[in-house]
């Protein structure tokens, strides 16, 4: 874990704009900047970096965050990995801590694990080619298979022996743990003894990308055997498959130089190639790529070249690939090698030179490869055909980087074209996946369900109905969260903060009423229909409490990212609707296309036009800070009041006394008197609530 201290450090030297400036380009639009968004498909900016905030928001897609969080999202890095980039960035130098003993223990483990790898990478190599039995077996076959001795050297190949205990014996000589021993894998537990779990196999050493052993393939070497091809290590603290690429320590620089990745199924297929002068392969070892592995590729290079077998079976699980490596970025090709080969028996067959021209021949790309197939399969199926123009413009919509824009219109062009279709309408569907995509990874954030969640604004196919209710009361609950984030501090009266207001406020003033009955409102979460916003309102009661002087900003790096995306999504946002207007100047206002100065270039742009008429604007609210918090106030009592006024009718629907439905009419004149009350002090027009 990185120590406190030096997340403090990163934070502390954090500068947005020249972070996000890394990636894309900002120009200074008053206090803010202004660029092209990353994240999705745009031609004019409308994404928003506010340095004072240190946050940023795009008004076309909605993603928002703080330094971190682009990081994360631009890199696909992990919280850790972000924090890694910016410290190297501004050379601040990495601390570790470990917060508990397990942690200790589990570093001190995975240390253990790799020693003895190491110590069974050795001792299989010695075996391989100082023992008779290595030799005469092991390397004979490695010989007669065409791999060079200074191949087999490198890739540290090695043999395990046919005698059924021979490492263990060795191991446990050496006095290694046997509980490791066990984890490794190399060593299993057989009716109470230890034995080796590779006998008489090839042995592939598994090498991280510094040169680390993290574990071992074991092939037979007959094949006509029952037993399973290949041994693998078992998932273990270091062993962790969807993480690794064999080859990526031999081949990262090789890579990197070539400026492509070619990605092959099997161990042999990259040693061979190796040998042939073919050095920038890495093996995914037969399953479909994780996005951890592509993760790993894409460090070293955009370009991506899947070499599989011609089978059926090979081009299945090269396609299932497909989608994830054009999320990160990838420029994915496809060569598919014919007559039943593989890479390996083919370089072996037809030489280096005559491999490369292969593969430079055959490259076909991937996006349309799979429409070619995709086509062929539909034939002249009109429904067939409309779902392959679907699956086409899903596809294209994985493209959705900053730097991939003209590579998707162009996609988005011969695909189109290919189809026979507009281009247009191709367009507008690549988009309608990108929009879905953005809501439901927000409503991911959501931590109850939320039906009545209302869409990123960004939408422009709002009803009316949809529009006038769900979108005002969205804003009139965020409008209750941004309150407390922008001015909970600030003071109320007497020495009080307006937090302390808030969360003491009662529904009733009246003395008379009974103590139970006056409830503090703003906790209450089932008062908000956006169960997103007592989220932020816990949090930021808690931290309150706890003296922490919540902020925006202090938010805006909450160690929980989500939490820091609500509340930045929350409080920066150009739609708000000011609670202080009358449902009269409503109702006027809502009809007519206001703009925010800031705003008002591409503000146009980024809903479209066709439904700008419906944007409202959001005042700025600084000076008369009382007034809002009032106001939401307000909001929350009638809110509470409805639900009140609602429950005593459905028990005057269930009396039988004359006496208690006397008590439920008092009760509910009451309840209406209190909202008329209530509703006169407002500026807030009521919506349905
Ligand atoms: P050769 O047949 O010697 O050329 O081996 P290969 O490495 O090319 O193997 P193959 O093409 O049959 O399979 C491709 C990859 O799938 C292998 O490198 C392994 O990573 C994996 N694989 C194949 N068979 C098995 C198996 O039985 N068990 C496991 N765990 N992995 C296997
Ligand atoms: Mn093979």
């Amino acid at each position: 874990m990185i120590s406190q201290n030096t997340i403090q450090q990163i934070l502390g030297r954090i500068d947005i704009i020249s972070v996000i400036g890394d990636f894309i380009k900002l120009k200074k639009r008053g206090a803010s900047y202004l660029g092209l968004c990353p994240f999705h498909n745009e031609k004019t900016p409308s994404f928003t970096v506010s340095p004072a905030k240190e946050i940023y928001k795009c008004f076309g897609c909605g993603r928002s965050g703080n330094t971190i969080s682009f990081i994360m999202e631009h890199e696909k890095y992990s919280y850790v990995d972000a924090l890694k980039w910016l410290a190297n960035r501004y050379n601040i130098e990495i601390e570790e801590t470990f917060a508990t003993d397990e942690q200790r223990q589990q570093q001190q483990s995975a240390d253990s694990l790799y020693i003895i790898n190491n110590f069974a990478q050795e001792f299989f190599s010695k075996t391989l080619f100082e023992t008779e039995e290595g030799q005469d077996i092991g390397l004979s076959y490695l010989k007669e298979r065409g791999f060079r001795e200074d191949v087999i050297k490198k890739f540290k190949l090695g043999y395990s022996p046919e005698q059924r205990d021979a490492f263990t014996k060795e191991a446990i000589a050496k006095q290694y743990s046997q509980e490791l021993l066990l984890k490794t894998g190399l060593v299993v537990n057989r009716n109470d003894q230890l034995i080796d779990n590779y006998r008489s196999r090839i042995i592939f050493p598994i090498h991280n990308t510094s040169g680390k052993v993290l574990g071992f393939g074991a092939r037979v070497l007959k094949t006509t055997d029952k037993a399973p091809k290949y041994i693998n290590t078992p998932e273990n603290e270091i062993y962790v498959k969807s993480k690794i690429l064999y080859g990526s320590y031999f081949a990262r620089q090789a890579i990197d130089k070539a400026d492509e990745c070619l990605l092959v199924e099997g161990y042999t297929d990259v040693v061979s190639l190796h040998q042939a002068g073919i050095e920038n392969v890495v093996a995914s070892g037969g399953t479909s790529l994780t996005q951890e592995q592509l993760r790993l590729v894409r460090k070293y290079s955009n370009n991506l070249t899947i070499i599989y077998d011609g089978d059926a079976a090979g081009i299945k699980a090269a396609l299932r690939g497909l989608d994830l490596a054009l999320e990160e970025g990838l420029n994915v090709k496809l060569v598919l090698i014919p007559d039943k080969e593989d890479p390996d028996s083919y370089v072996n067959k037809v030489g280096a030179a005559a491999f490369i021209q292969f593969i430079q021949k055959n490259k076909k790309d991937f996006i349309l490869f799979q429409l070619e197939v995709a086509l062929k399969d539909a034939g002249t199926d009109s429904t067939r055909k409309a779902e392959v123009v679907n699956r086409m413009a899903e596809t294209i919509s994985k493209i959705n980087k900053a730097e991939d824009f003209t590579k998707q219109q162009d996609y988005i062009k011969q695909c189109s074209e290919i189809l026979k279709i507009d281009e247009n309408g191709l367009h507008a569907l690549v988009n309608k996946f990108i929009r879905e995509r953005i809501v439901t990874q927000e409503r991911k954030f959501s931590s109850t369900e939320d039906n009545n969640f209302v869409p990123e604004p960004a939408r422009t196919d709002w009803s009316d109905e949809t529009f006038n209710v769900l979108f005002m009361k969205e804003l009139q609950e965020r409008a209750i969260a941004r309150i407390i984030l922008e001015y909970g501090l600030k003071p109320w009266s007497d020495g009080t903060t307006v937090f302390d207001y808030m969360s003491n406020a009662k529904l009733f003033e009246d003395k008379d009423i009974p103590d139970d009955k006056n409830i503090s409102l703003i906790l209450e979460e089932e008062l908000y229909d956006n169960k997103r916003v007592p989220l932020i309102i816990n949090e930021y009661a808690f931290m309150y409490k706890r003296g922490l002087n919540p902020t925006v900003k202090e938010f805006a790096y909450h160690e929980n990212n989500e939490l820091a995306i609500l509340a930045i999504e929350t409080t920066n946002h150009p739609y708000e609707l000011s609670p202080r207007w009358s449902q009269d100047e409503m109702a006027t206002k809502v009809n007519r296309r206001i703009w925010d100065l800031n705003y008002k270039d591409f503000f146009d742009e980024a809903i479209n036009g066709k439904d700008s008429d419906k944007v409202v604007y959001h005042h700025e609210l600084d000076d008369n800070y009382k007034d809002d918090v009032n106001d939401v106030m307000i909001y929350l009592k009638l809110k509470k009041i409805k639900r009140l006024i609602l429950t005593n009718e459905h028990d005057m629907k269930k009396t039988q006394t004359p006496e208690d439905m006397r008590t439920l009419i008092e009760a509910h004149n009451f309840l209406k008197g209190q909202q008329m009350a209530l509703a006169s002090k407002k500026h807030i027009a009521i919506y349905p609530f």
